[in-house]
């Protein structure tokens, strides 16, 4: 019997993603017509493997492609590098070990006859094993580089730059080189995206920022129903379950159809059913599920709830919702000292992403966990 039905933890492409064709084809509709874009949703919606799935199709078209995320870079030096190497997944391997020889030992590398024919196309690696280099011309050779590329191989380059948004805590000077660069590349479509959607609306649509009226801004939502049922009826079945469409509704509703939540419920909930030798999910299982899940994550909902420790009205307002109290935004709802805070409280907690406005003086939480968690905590 299988054991892990519904892996989770890195992105997804291929038979793996559960719908997204809606998006995916606006996206690579957009880039083929030269239309860079922008893809806004809060962590773990799936932003990373719609892109990558993109990417993969524009791939095949004949497009050159290139990928980096900027989550994990901690320096201006580390996303050039970066940059020259995402552009670089088109060239053969080859070109791709010039960038670690260089980076390891620049001399004998340069004095390496077989080489030099590449290194004199790729002369900007060159800049990355050396020790003078002059780190701001380095970043602007490197974000020229995706234009050099495409231009060179005649063909058009589609850039994907994940998590855009870290950038604004690395060096906001850099975002506007960035866009006096890339708006004169011809030959290459950007895809950007990031975690923080107030952050990165801000960042496209405000006329005082420097990449405004760059792309087009584009949403990725929670899954749809329908295509998140039929997944998971589909997978407990290939794995020898029964589960009745009621109850694989069900699991979609208590994880508010979040794509990264749902599969770790699914697991949960299939580990219960292979512990307890029980072959038909029915909703005892899905309760019982939902607690091991809680269980599993709660470390992750401890760290979060960690960060608010000083921030008081923050977690006021969480415990209010989590407990549905009623409308955030009600006068007999907080006292009048709270209620003047509480605007920028609540942005606050968007911008965590810990909460997601849904309608007028309506929030959601973004872990469908959350609201259970506060409820089962003691002494708040
Ligand atoms: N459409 C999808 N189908 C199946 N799993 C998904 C889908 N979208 C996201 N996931 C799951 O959620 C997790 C987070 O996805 P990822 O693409 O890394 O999101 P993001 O980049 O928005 O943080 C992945 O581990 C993956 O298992
Ligand atoms: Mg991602």
């Amino acid at each position: 019997m299988i054991k892990q039905l519904f892996p989770y933890g890195k992105p997804v492409v291929g038979k793996d993603l559960i719908d997204r064709k809606d998006i995916i084809s606006e996206i690579t509709y957009n880039v083929r017509g030269g239309q860079s874009v922008i893809l806004a949703s809060p962590r773990r919606y799936g932003k990373s493997s719609v892109i990558l799935e993109s990417l993969n199709q524009l791939k095949k078209e004949g497009y050159l492609v290139g990928y980096i995320d900027l989550f994990e870079k901690t320096s201006l030096a580390e996303v050039a590098e970066g940059l020259v190497e995402a552009v670089l997944s088109n060239e053969t391997n080859r070109a791709r070990d010039v960038l670690g020889m260089a980076k390891r030992n620049l001399s004998d590398f340069v004095k390496n006859v077989q080489f030099k024919t590449l290194w004199e196309d790729y002369e900007i690696i060159l800049s990355f094993g050396s020790k003078e280099i002059d780190e701001s011309k380095l970043i602007d050779d490197a974000l020229d580089f995706p234009q050099k590329l495409a231009s060179k191989k005649n063909k058009k380059l589609i850039l994907a730059i994940d998590e855009f948004g870290e950038l604004t805590d690395l060096n906001s000077q850099m975002i506007k080189r960035m866009r006096a660069k890339f708006q004169r590349h011809d030959r290459v479509t950007y895809i950007f995206s990031g975690s923080q959607e107030s952050l990165m609306k801000k960042l496209f649509t405000s006329k005082a920022e420097a990449f405004y009226g760059f792309g087009k801004m584009l949403t990725l939502n929670p899954l749809p129903a329908k295509e998140l049922v039929d997944y998971l009826t589909r997978t407990f079945k290939k794995g020898g379950f029964k589960a009745p469409r009621e109850v694989c509704s069900l699991i979609a509703e208590k994880t508010k159809h979040h794509p990264h939540f749902t599969k770790i419920l699914s697991q949960s909930i299939l580990d219960l059913a292979l512990q307890n030798k029980i072959t038909t999910i029915n909703k005892k299982l899905v309760d019982d599920g939902f607690k091991l899940a809680l269980l599993r994550i709660k470390g992750e909902l401890d760290s979060e709830w960690i960060v608010l420790s000083k921030a008081t009205l923050q977690k006021k307002i969480l415990k209010f919702l989590a407990h549905e109290k009623g409308k955030i935004y009600a006068k007999d709802s907080f006292s009048d000292a709270d209620r003047s805070q509480l605007y920028f409280a609540i942005s606050e907690l968007e911008r965590k992403g810990i909460l997601r406005k849904e309608g007028r003086g309506k929030y959601a939480f973004i872990n469908p966990f959350f609201p259970e968690y506060i409820r089962l905590l003691k002494n708040l």
